[in-house]
């Protein structure tokens, strides 16, 4: 059964008197636990459809379903839920919280999960061991590398344990061998989690690694 769907997605931006055609009727469809590669020159679409996929932004028509409900139609109180509880998202820029250190940082952003307490703080450390930081838990963001606070960035993206993660370049400001190792991450949670992975990249080593990879050009999308 697919976790998500998108239909026939159009989005368009009214820039002056211009308007641009971004999404042209773009779908995909794709299963738990999988690691799907969205790629495309820049300026294609892959952000906007990154940000529709995860509720962030709304087609102009076509749908969304996602876990069995068609989150386009969803109020903004249920978006805003539905992001919270089930989606993850790391961006190409890591937005850490600089005053707390990496144990802190994936903390706080559980506060507003399900885990409490003792559960919370043991979630927290599981996942910074998993993304192999566990001998970092004390340092702030500016005493970890670019890698290092991307990994962090990781840990708290999935602490609460999406259905889906999103990612948006997360590898762009790495050198290749830690962007790998971030993308063997991203394998390794749809495996061992179950977590449905979409990311973006332009990396071209991603091939080996990625179940799907799709392709938006033009406004369309190709998968092999
Ligand atoms: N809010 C907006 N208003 C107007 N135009 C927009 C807006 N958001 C995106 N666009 C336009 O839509 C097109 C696609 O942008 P998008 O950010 O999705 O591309 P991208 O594939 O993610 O590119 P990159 O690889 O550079 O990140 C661009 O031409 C951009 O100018
Ligand atoms: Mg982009």
């Amino acid at each position: 059964m697919s976790i998500l769907q998108a239909v026939n997605i159009n989005r368009s931006f009214k820039s002056g008197n211009t308007v641009v055609n971004v999404l042209k009727g773009v779908s995909l469809s794709t299963e738990r636990g999988k690691f799907n590669v969205l790629m495309g020159p820049s300026g294609s679409g892959k952000t906007t459809l990154l940000n529709i996929l995860g509720a962030l932004d709304k087609p102009d028509s076509g749908s969304v379903i996602f876990d069995g409900i068609d989150i386009t139609r969803l109020s903004e109180s249920k978006r805003d839920a539905l992001r919270r509880q089930k989606l993850g998202f790391v961006f190409q820029s890591v937005a850490l919280v600089s005053n707390m250190n990496a144990f802190e940082n994936v903390d706080f952003a559980l506060r507003i999960s399900k885990y409490k307490g003792r559960e919370r703080k043991k979630r927290a450390e599981e996942c910074l061991e998993f993304v192999g930081l566990k001998k970092r838990l004390k340092h702030y963001p500016g005493e970890m590398s670019g890698g290092e606070q991307q990994r962090v960035a990781i840990a708290r993206a999935i602490a609460h344990k999406p259905m889906l993660l999103l990612a948006d370049e997360p590898t762009a400001e790495l050198d290749t061998n830690t962007g790998l190792r971030v993308v063997k991450l991203f394998k390794d949670l749809a495996i061992k989690e179950n977590i449905t992975v979409i990311m973006c990249t332009h990396d071209p080593c991603i091939m080996d690694v990625a179940d799907k990879i799709y392709t938006l050009e033009d406004g369309v999308i190709y998968s092999a």
